[in-house]
């Protein structure tokens, strides 16, 4: 029996990391929503369309027509890459520019109506394991297993900026550290669907846990599930 698994979490905490290594041990696709939010951002921001930070509704509401985002599975990395109208975004959407621009674009209701639809869709034949930020609560509030990962903000600013150095980007601890605590407010505090625990979704720690404990950790608790 496939079943469904829902990931939330605040931004860095590692909930991509362990929803890719559960998905691969599971044989179950993974679907990284925030890859979605970017590339809707990205679209935006390639047309010229944010100004400032900014964007009209109006603007916003005419282009997600045009807007076609789709996965594909990538053997070399063992993941699925992003694909916006048909081009590999996987590196571009994760630039720090649509990082700092993608939680402006992510509270638009409407942008949020059209990615859900497309989100329970890619769910419904199960076996998939969903990360973001409202999985649990509003994409698949049926999913028969939730799963909300939390971190020490000092460990997620580390490995943010870590993540960054690596790709070459050049910014202090402290930006990093202003930035995710930007991305947490906005994220919690926003009126449409906002980042919060679901009520049956198991709490995990990722603070002091290595990667795989973690993983093991939520493997086990998916094995009682669908051996149910
Ligand atoms: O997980 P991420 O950092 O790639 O997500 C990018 C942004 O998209 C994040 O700031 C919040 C938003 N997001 C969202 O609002 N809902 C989701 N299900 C996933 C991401």
């Amino acid at each position: 029996m496939k079943i469904n698994i829902a990931i939330d979490g605040y931004s860095s905490c590692g909930k991509s990391t362990l929803a890719k290594l559960l998905s691969q041990k599971l044989e179950y696709s993974y679907i990284d929503t925030g890859s979605m939010y970017r590339s809707v951002t990205l679209y935006l921001v390639n047309q010229g369309l944010i100004k400032d930070g900014k964007v009209t509704l109006e603007q916003v509401v005419n282009s997600l027509d045009e807007i076609d985002i789709t996965f594909k599975y990538n053997p070399s990395k063992h993941q699925s890459d992003t694909y916006l109208n048909g081009k590999n975004v996987e590196d571009e959407i994760r630039s720090p520019e649509i990082s700092s621009l993608v939680s402006g674009i992510s509270k638009i209701k409407e942008v949020r109506k059209k990615l859900i639809l497309l989100q329970q869709k890619i769910a419904e034949d199960k076996g998939i394991v969903m990360d973001g930020r409202d999985i649990g609560t509003a994409v698949l509030p049926n999913a028969e297993v939730k799963f909300f990962v939390t971190a020490d903000l000092e460990i997620r600013t580390q490995r943010r900026y870590e993540e960054l150095k690596e790709k070459g980007y050049d910014y202090s601890f402290d930006k990093v550290k202003q930035n995710l605590l930007e991305r947490d407010h906005h994220d919690t505090s926003r009126e449409e669907n906002p980042l919060k625990q679901a009520k049956d979704a198991i709490l995990l720690d990722n603070t002091e846990l290595t990667i795989e404990e973690l993983v093991d950790k939520s493997y086990q608790y998916v094995q009682t599930k669908i051996n149910k």
